[in-house]
């Protein structure tokens, strides 16, 4: 059912930031040239420099030149679109940013008329949460007489358990969890969304969905980049809290939730909320038989000489911050019991490269003696991003006179079948909390379970920080990430 086209406000804090230029702003503009943002509509951004409504659309404009997918086709159109676009210098820790920011949204409404639909955007460091939550409740922003009011929040949500318990607290003592999105761009990647369409909207995979056809899971997000500039910011995260903790786990729970009774935010979250709750707690003692990390030196990438992670601008000479992890997850479910999740993600790794892959069981006897080295296992590829798309490898006799056995590969590529590039993960997040549908956004209760799980991990790593083997950059990892997979007889794939 198409959603009913009503007019809104975006008010966003960190209007001046990295986010809101890279990923905020071009996915806006690229909503509204797909004629996909309802209208009519204002952005409202936030932050403390100085700027005229003017300045900011100058800015705006740079944004959606560099990194917007759909491009700029008049400056009629662009006019239209930067008319809607609005500054408001303050203190986001400041009372008296909110009185008038809270006017401006009243006067825009007043002039527009119909409902006064408001949806505010953290986009700011998160130790700025706290203050612009209190302040939108105080000055009566949280709620309003005649439309909606929803607010986005990014991560990192909280950096341990504690945190994050505390920032759930302070957001649901002003906002109904109803209210709150907690954005996970992953989900809204065309591909992550793929995976529930591929498992519930196909008959075939079902039923070889379980412990008696999978022997393993195995979920890489790779990437080539260092820490970019964010040096600061990744010492006090590190590749599980940035990584690990929302992305990945959200990638497993698609891959193994049961069925939602239908695909709406209660159900999806609902069947999310279970698997992260059947999967089997890390024992504290025996962290280093599920967990492993490491932090990449020097080393080439592409070809290019790149610096290791200490010499990294904004990290210390002796950090000990992973930018590495792996683990091995079960999850203790009649469906998935016995079958290992391994997870692993790095930065300055060999390749950029988001893959999910499920290898099943060996055919229960091989009638091809003469080449049994040729069968190898059917392996199911979900391949997230770059070259979207799912591959099957099943095994063919190669043509000729003799009984030869190979491995194929059934390809299907969403650039060749679809053509045109898919939109934004932000695009969509956007336009889902417009729309009031939080699907493809993260429960409070799923976030701290998501914590929870991973606290062990957490508390034993800082316990010994000196315990951390170095990968070379543009290597796979450490030479230990081969160990800790081969212990149960297995090996990464190198995708
Ligand atoms: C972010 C992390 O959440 O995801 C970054 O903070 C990481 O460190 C990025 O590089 C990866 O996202 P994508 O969409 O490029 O895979």
């Amino acid at each position: 059912m198409p959603y009913a086209d009503e007019p809104f406000s975006l008010v966003i804090f960190g209007a001046s930031g990295d986010l809101t230029h890279r990923k905020l702003m071009p996915a806006l503009w690229s909503l509204y040239a797909a004629r996909t943002l309802p209208e009519p509509f204002a952005i409202i951004g936030t932050a403390r420099s100085e700027m005229s409504d003017e300045a900011y659309r100058t800015r705006a404009r740079e944004s959606v030149t560099r990194f917007a997918r759909l491009k700029i086709p008049s400056q009629h159109v662009w006019d239209r679109f930067a008319g809607s676009l609005y500054y408001v210098p303050g203190d986001p820790t400041s009372p008296e940013l909110y009185g008038r920011l809270k006017q401006r949204l009243e006067q825009i409404e007043t002039a527009r008329g119909g409902p006064r639909n408001r949806l505010f955007y953290c986009a700011t460091p998160p130790s700025l949460y706290d203050d612009i939550v209190a302040n939108l409740g105080a000055a009566g922003l949280a709620r309003v007489e005649g439309g909606w009011t929803r607010i986005i929040v990014e991560k990192p949500f909280g950096r341990d358990l504690e945190s994050a318990r505390a920032l759930n607290r302070q957001i649901t003592g002003v906002f109904a969890e109803e209210q709150v999105y907690r954005i996970d761009h992953y989900l809204g990647k065309e591909t992550v969304q793929n995976i529930l369409v591929f498992r519930f909207a196909n008959g075939i995979f079902e039923p070889v969905w379980n412990r008696n056809h999978v022997a393993e899971v195995q979920i890489t997000v790779a990437e080539t980049i260092g820490v970019e500039g964010r040096g600061s910011y990744y010492e006090e995260s590190g590749a599980l809290r940035d990584m690990v903790q929302n992305h990945m786990l959200q990638l497993l729970c698609l891959i193994a939730m049961e069925p939602p009774v239908t695909f709406d935010a209660g159900p999806v979250r609902d069947e999310k909320n279970k698997v992260m709750h059947a999967i089997r707690p890390i024992d504290p003692a025996k962290v280093d038989e599920v967990a492993l990390r490491a932090q990449y030196g020097p080393g080439y990438v592409d070809g290019r000489p790149v610096p290791g992670y200490r010499q990294e601008k904004g990290v210390k000479p002796d950090s000990t911050t992973e930018t590495f992890a792996a683990l091995r997850l079960e999850i203790d479910s009649w469906r998935w019991a016995g079958v290992p999740f391994y997870l692993r993600t790095g930065k300055r790794l060999a390749k950029r490269v988001s893959e999910i892959a499920i290898r099943f069981r060996r055919t229960p006897h091989m009638i091809f003696r003469r080449d049994p080295a040729g069968v190898e296992p059917n392996l199911l590829a979900i391949r997230i991003q770059p070259d979207e798309g799912i591959s099957l490898t099943v095994v063919a006799k190669e043509p000729g006179p003799d009984l030869k056995l190979a491995p194929v590969t059934l390809d299907f590529k969403y650039g060749e079948v679809f053509g045109a590039e898919p939109p934004e993960a932000y695009e969509r997040l956007l336009l889902d909390a417009i729309h009031g549908d939080a699907t493809l956004y993260a429960r409070g209760d799923w976030v701290e379970q998501a914590w929870a799980l991973l606290e062990p991990v957490l508390e034993a790593w800082s316990r010994t920080p000196a315990a951390l083997p170095t990968y070379e950059a543009g290597s796979w990892g450490p030479p230990e990430a081969d160990a800790f997979i081969a212990r149960d007889g297995g090996a990464w794939r190198q995708p």
